[in-house]
């Protein structure tokens, strides 16, 4: 697949890039979606319990060969209880009509609940091959360092997902990332939609004869993230994904560098980014 890059995680596993995000695609429109994301060459799809369209994903991806696929999905933050993240994988499999995950993620920390307990089950769905990688989402420096404090050899901390995109360059938290072996995985690369109007995206994109989608989904790729755009329509799906083949120069990249000091998008209630 000539617009596949892949990233190398530290369990030695390959991370397809871009991947495939599903949040808020459902149903026969999230079946569709998936079965048409495979069919323009995404291997890499991104799901999560709480979506809750892991079914209609499973139907998505059951005529596929397995191998060729990269399948992440996520525990919410109310079933980090061990009994609790050993359960909600059960029940994604289950959903997903897979008997593995290639990467199972913590969705979002919660400090209530001793990180301990939680890498406790990811430990044993490891062992079982119930999972073939662990990573974390939503995770600040501070709580990287905490579970990276308590990870090891067998169950390295393969990768935390968070949002990243031209709005919002979180320069700091990548530079960790990278300097710990973490892969970083782009959600919202987009910004869900709401900065393709900025007047510098839409300057380089007509430069370099690209969509403004596909300058933002190369500026995260030449930053060594893995993007993870949602499409409905089969012409965004293809022309994210061929995003992977847009140069962009050191002067594109600084301009578009400059203007990543917005405010987040995605910010719930229960979520820790001001932990430190
Ligand atoms: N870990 C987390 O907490 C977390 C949080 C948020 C998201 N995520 C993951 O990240 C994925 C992506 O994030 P997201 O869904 O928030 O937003 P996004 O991918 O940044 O943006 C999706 C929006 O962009 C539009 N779009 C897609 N391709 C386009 C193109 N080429 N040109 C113009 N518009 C385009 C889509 O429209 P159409 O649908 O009409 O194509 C949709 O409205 C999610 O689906 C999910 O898998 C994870």
């Amino acid at each position: 697949m000539q617009h596949i890059k892949q990233a190398r995680l530290s369990n030695k596993a390959l991370m397809p890039s871009p991947g495939f995000g599903t949040w808020q695609l459902r149903g026969q429109q999230c079946t569709r979606a998936v079965k048409e994301a495979l069919q323009v060459g995404y291997r890499h799809i991104d799901t999560a319990e709480v979506y809750e369209n892991e079914k209609a994903v499973g139907q998505g991806i059951q005529d596929f060969p397995r191998e060729q696929l990269f399948l992440t999905s996520k525990v919410f933050h109310g079933n980090l209880r061990e009994k609790s993240v050993l359960a909600a994988c059960s029940a994604s499999l289950q959903r997903l009509g897979t008997n593995y995950l290639d990467l199972y993620l913590i969705h979002w920390p919660d400090m209530s609940v001793p990180l301990a307990e939680t890498l406790r089950a990811m430990k044993s769905l490891r062992s079982s091959d119930k999972i073939r990688a662990f990573g974390v989402s939503n995770f600040t420096i501070a709580h990287l360092r905490e579970a990276l404090q308590q990870c090891d050899d067998s169950l390295p901390l393969c990768c935390n997902q968070v949002e990243l995109h031209v709005g919002l360059w979180q320069k700091e938290l990548v530079d960790f990332c990278k300097e710990q072996g973490i892969a970083v995985t782009a959600y919202s690369p987009l910004g869900r939609a709401t900065i393709l109007p900025d007047p510098t995206i839409r300057k380089i994109a007509q430069r370099r004869g690209c969509s403004p989608a596909q300058v933002c989904l190369a500026w995260l790729m030449h930053h060594g993230s893995v993007p993870l755009p949602k499409a409905s329509s089969m012409g965004h799906m293809k022309e994210n994904l061929e995003a992977s083949q847009i140069a962009l120069d050191e002067t594109d990249m600084q301009a578009l560098d400059a203007l990543g000091n917005c405010e987040r998008i995605i910010d719930p209630g229960f979520a820790e980014f001001d932990k430190v």
